[in-house]
């Protein structure tokens, strides 16, 4: 059973709307698949940090420039300054280039008496709260697709050495942790680490024949969840001279909370493909569960294939995760451990609107790590909800977005996002923790 099944109304109008997103050509290669598998392996064992970013809901709307580039370009700062601290190489995965759908908890959403299909992401309609716009349409399957080729190819055009000012770690703008509620020393010490990395980056580039363009140029690999089926599985397909079936609309798919059943619809189209594959796991999971999805999921115990995405809320995370972690631990399975500091912290401020607190995000990454060390394993990578723009969608952090200024740019379609001060700070943060972190 699909628990988040779309009722379509027109099925001819599916039946091809699939039919030609499977001759379309794949979005990514399974080479690049094989590569992200490799690097995830070594995540595992703390080789390297996995940071994992992007809106909560893409939109199509947003498929422009700025917004491509901006989420970039946080993604890669926050992951220089982990670099710099923790002494580890990081692998850069976007939410981003087919997060077009979204599970929803109520099939359907009631306003003043009128009841309409919730919102489902862009893949299958749209936000606004009309009959017509609320409609799911077959025909979204192919704009998504089309959009995230669109995102994908600036990706690569961007990765392969374009975006100069991150070269220059000492003019990224840190002037907002001068604000008053900054404490100095958290100022300074954010200023002598971009300085160092400044630094770094140009004694590399003294030392050989490499320019900072050569050095800093990175991979990006993409993912979103695999809710919708039908859009997996129509870019599902066999490689030439390779084994086994490839989801070619993304490197690296998750399976989300509320569609992670064993014996659900996503387990069984997911137990069928090579790709590696993250679990959301809430509060609610047994270990029980997670040994069998795992079990299901990854038979052979293969190195980089499961990503277990804990996302349990900062007051609940201390309590539920160790008993897990020991279990998983002690069956042997080999697993990714991965912290998603935002799905278990969303509330809703006074004046209605979801929002997320930069202190209960910190809290649950501190005591995810807190929870690992005790236990003997490693935290290997981190999954965030954040864009690159000035958005007041959380609050908190040291640029100190309140309750209040809420209203003035929220502009999330789904859930609330860091904003790019809050995502650096954040960034600053989980480096720290990165530079004693399983090193003993
Ligand atoms: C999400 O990542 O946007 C999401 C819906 O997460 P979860 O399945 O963990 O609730
Ligand atoms: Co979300």
């Amino acid at each position: 059973m699909d628990a988040q099944a779309i009722a379509y109304d027109d099925a001819a109008a599916l039946d091809a709307a699939c039919a030609r997103l499977r001759e379309l050509p794949p979005l990514v290669t399974s080479w690049e698949i094989s590569r992200l598998k490799g690097l995830l392996a070594e995540a595992q064992v703390g080789k390297r940090f996995l940071l994992q970013g992007g809106d909560c809901a893409e939109t199509l709307a947003d498929c422009r420039s700025s917004v491509i580039a901006d989420k970039l370009k946080i993604l890669l700062q926050m992951s220089l300054v982990m670099v710099h601290e923790g002494k580890r190489p990081v692998v850069r995965v976007g939410r981003f280039a087919g997060q077009y759908a979204k599970p929803r908890s109520k099939p359907v959403e009631s306003r003043e008496g009128v009841a309409l299909p919730s919102y489902f992401g862009d893949m299958v309609n749209r936000a606004d709260f009309t009959g017509d716009q609320r409609r799911p349409d077959p025909g979204n399957l192919l704009a998504a697709y089309a959009h995230a080729a669109m995102t994908l190819n600036f990706v690569r055009s961007l990765s392969a050495g374009g975006f100069a000012d991150v070269h220059h770690p000492e003019q990224w703008e840190l002037s907002f942790f001068r604000r008053a509620n900054a404490p100095d020393s958290l100022r300074q010490e954010y200023e002598r680490t971009t300085r160092q990395l400044a630094d770094a980056l140009h004694f590399m580039e003294a030392l050989g024949e490499m320019t900072v363009e050569e050095l800093t140029r990175v991979d990006f690999y993409t993912s979103h969840e695999g809710l919708s089926l039908l859009y997996e599985s129509a870019q599902t397909r066999a490689v030439p001279r390779r084994e086994g079936f490839w989801d070619l609309t993304t490197h690296f798919p998750w399976i989300g909370e509320r569609t992670r059943r064993l014996d659900g619809a996503h387990v069984e189209y997911f137990r069928g493909i090579e790709n590696p594959v993250g679990i959301k796991l809430g509060p609610g999971v047994t270990a029980d569960q997670i040994l069998r999805l795992v079990d299901a999921l990854n038979p052979r115990n293969e190195a980089g294939k499961i990503a277990l995405v804990t996302r349990m809320g900062s007051g609940r995370v201390g309590d539920v995760l160790p008993g897990l972690v020991e279990v998983v631990k002690r069956a042997g399975r080999t697993v990714l451990w991965v912290c998603d500091p935002m799905h278990g912290n969303t509330q809703v401020a006074p004046a209605g609107q979801k929002t997320r607190d930069f202190d209960d995000i910190l809290r649950e990454v501190e005591t995810t790590f807190d929870v690992h060390e005790a236990c003997g394993t490693i935290l290997g990578g981190v999954h965030f909800e954040l864009t690159g723009e000035d958005v007041t969608e959380c609050i908190g952090g040291a640029a100190g977005v309140t309750v209040d200024d809420l209203d003035r740019n929220y502009a999330s379609a789904c859930d609330p996002r860091l904003n790019y001060r809050q995502a650096l700070e954040m960034g600053f943060r989980i480096a720290k923790r990165l530079a004693t972190h399983g090193r003993r």
